[in-house]
């Protein structure tokens, strides 16, 4: 049983859709024991509450005289956990390195554009859908990743494409692009983790099985 730790800052649709998708089997061998926020009153935090049997915590650079503090006790509250897979679902603060290098290829990211678009420093929630926009792409999509030392640089493990439609505001693609490809494609990712069907090459490959 693959055991999950997610890390949240908002809403948590897609929080929600990972519980559903384990809860009425899609998703098997795996199990959410925490989530995690910076922020407490996101209201991913709650639906981990509604949902029950899952420990939630909250800790936030804010509240840490400097980032290497926040940095040591959040790597200590991972270490107590020791999760089999952290997902970053709208987590919008930078992932320490040290982070990075003790759970290496077992962070994943969704991001809601189909990097290398999109992406990187700035980039996240709905400056990603204004950016889109303001280009005038008419596909864009969402991605899974792995977390490396980078922003949104990590190997690729799922993409979705969505289409972009006459009038579309940012409020309304992001809202299509979390239906038609995020809600999806980070369950699946996680399904084809827990079930040994996605590993990491050398090469930065993902392959799966
Ligand atoms: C999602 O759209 C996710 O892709 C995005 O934040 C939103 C969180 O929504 N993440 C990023 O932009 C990361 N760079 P949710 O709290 O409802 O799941």
């Amino acid at each position: 049983m693959l055991r999950i730790t997610v890390l949240v800052s908002g809403g948590g649709t897609n929080l929600q859709h990972i519980m559903d998708r384990i809860d009425d089997g899609t998703v098997k061998n795996a199990l959410i024991t925490n989530v995690i926020s910076n922020n407490a009153g996101a209201y991913a935090l709650e639906r981990a509450r509604i949902h029950g049997e899952i420990e939630t915590d909250v800790i936030s650079p804010k509240s840490f005289p400097d980032r290497a503090s926040f940095n040591k006790a959040f790597l200590e509250k991972l270490n107590d956990i020791d999760p089999d897979l952290i997902v970053l679902a709208g987590f919008l603060v930078v992932i320490p390195p040290e982070v990075i290098k003790r759970f290496r290829n077992k962070i994943i990211n969704i991001h809601p554009s189909l990097i290398p678009s999109f992406c990187g420093k700035g980039y996240y929630g709905l400056k990603v859908h204004e950016a889109a926009l303001a280009r005038g792409v008419k596909v864009t999509g969402a991605t899974v990743h792995f977390v490396d030392e980078g922003t949104d640089t990590g190997p690729i493990i799922l993409q979705k494409a969505v289409g972009v439609e006459e009038g579309d505001t940012p409020e309304i693609l992001q809202r299509r692009v979390m239906e038609e490809a995020e809600w999806i494609i980070l369950p699946k990712a996680i399904d084809l983790i827990a079930n040994g069907r996605v590993s990491v090459g050398n090469d930065r490959i993902v392959h799966k099985i």
